[in-house]
């Protein structure tokens, strides 16, 4: 069953046709709904959480409204770079203590950050009502973004792999140490030969120059068109090594806020308007309440088969 048809026999079951309808302007008008971006990587440590926090500040300045789902399951890293101090997450929205709204945090102007805490492991545990009160929720966000940035852990655990899989794009950071390579190689194995991902953007961070950068870019499309079948990964470009990129973390802001006019700052500007203008290539369809079905569905059929 496509997802929407899934979708569709859910929401009927309800008998809230108001719902459907509203899914199916989203479903016909993909270009009104955000795009969904996961930044993932194989290896730990390679910049994601930066990355976020800069690629969002460079799509405010360019009128983006960007809201951040902080992903990391283990440590919220996100918070210390946007100064934040989130009291809750979205386990405080599962067990009906706060609403989404309550719980989505402010940052920098033109950003808005969901912290989602361990909140999301627990999923699987919901009624078929508390997961329809959860997609309505979501589906609000839609009017409030053009662009919905994931932070996700690194690794091929299942979580990051939800993630990734939910989203309408996923961008995999890699530095030019071959450890990352070989990791951000293992991912993309894991999403296209176990799950049939076959988009991927890759961006090079912590990099010497732009041909060190491609040279990255390279080796990793040699090893996908070896050993994988029709796995496609585009150049999204990269950031340098940059000491204020570290100054500004020491100082709980970006680099982008830090030192607008630093060699990463710059490129954190040219990357955000070639990610937007960038066409979207993916099987789903752009809507953050489907990427929370798609999340959630995921995460069930997996904890139904270790229940068999
Ligand atoms: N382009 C860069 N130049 C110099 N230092 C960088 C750059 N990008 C990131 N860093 C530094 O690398 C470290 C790790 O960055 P960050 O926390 O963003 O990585 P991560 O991939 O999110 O890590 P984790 O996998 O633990 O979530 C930080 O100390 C950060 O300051
Ligand atoms: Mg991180």
């Amino acid at each position: 069953m496509d997802q929407a048809s899934s979708l569709r026999k859910m929401v009927e079951a309800t008998g809230k046709r108001d719902r459907l309808n509203r899914l199916e302007t989203a479903v016909e008008n993909p270009e009104n709904v955000p795009r969904v971006i996961a930044i993932t990587s194989g290896k730990g440590g390679v910049g994601k959480t930066n990355i976020v926090g800069n690629m969002a500040m460079a799509l405010s300045a360019i009128g983006k409204k960007v809201l951040v789902l902080d992903a990391d399951l283990g440590l919220a890293n996100i918070d210390i770079i946007f100064g934040i101090h989130p009291q809750y997450n979205i386990g405080h929205v599962l067990n009906g203590e706060k609403e989404l709204s309550d719980i989505i945090v402010d940052g920098p102007p033109g950003i808005r950050i969901i912290p989602a805490g361990s909140g999301f492991v627990n999923l699987t545990h919901l009624t078929e009502g508390q997961k329809l009160s959860l997609l309505s929720e979501f589906e609000a966000l839609n009017e409030i973004s053009d662009i919905f940035l994931i932070d996700t852990g690194a690794g091929i655990s299942s979580n990051v792999l939800y993630f990734n899989l939910a989203a309408d794009e996923c961008i995999i950071v890699a530095t030019s140490e071959p450890t990352s390579i070989t990791d951000a190689y293992a991912m993309i194995k894991v999403m296209s030969s176990q799950h049939n991902a076959k988009h991927f953007k890759l961006l090079a961070n912590m990099v010497k120059s732009e041909s060190e950068a491609k040279s990255v870019y390279k080796n990793l499309c040699q090893a996908a068109d070896r050993f994988l079948s029709g796995v496609a990964i585009e150049y999204l470009g990269y950031i340098p090594r940059d000491e204020k990129i570290c100054d500004a973390v020491k100082q709980r802001r970006t680099v982008m806020d830090f030192c607008p006019a630093s060699a990463s700052s710059c490129q954190f500007k040219k990357l955000a308007q070639r990610l937007w203008e960038s066409p979207k290539r993916s099987d789903n369809v752009g809507n953050i309440k489907f990427f929370l079905h798609r999340y959630i569905s995921a995460k069930t059929n997996t904890a139904d088969q270790h229940a068999l």
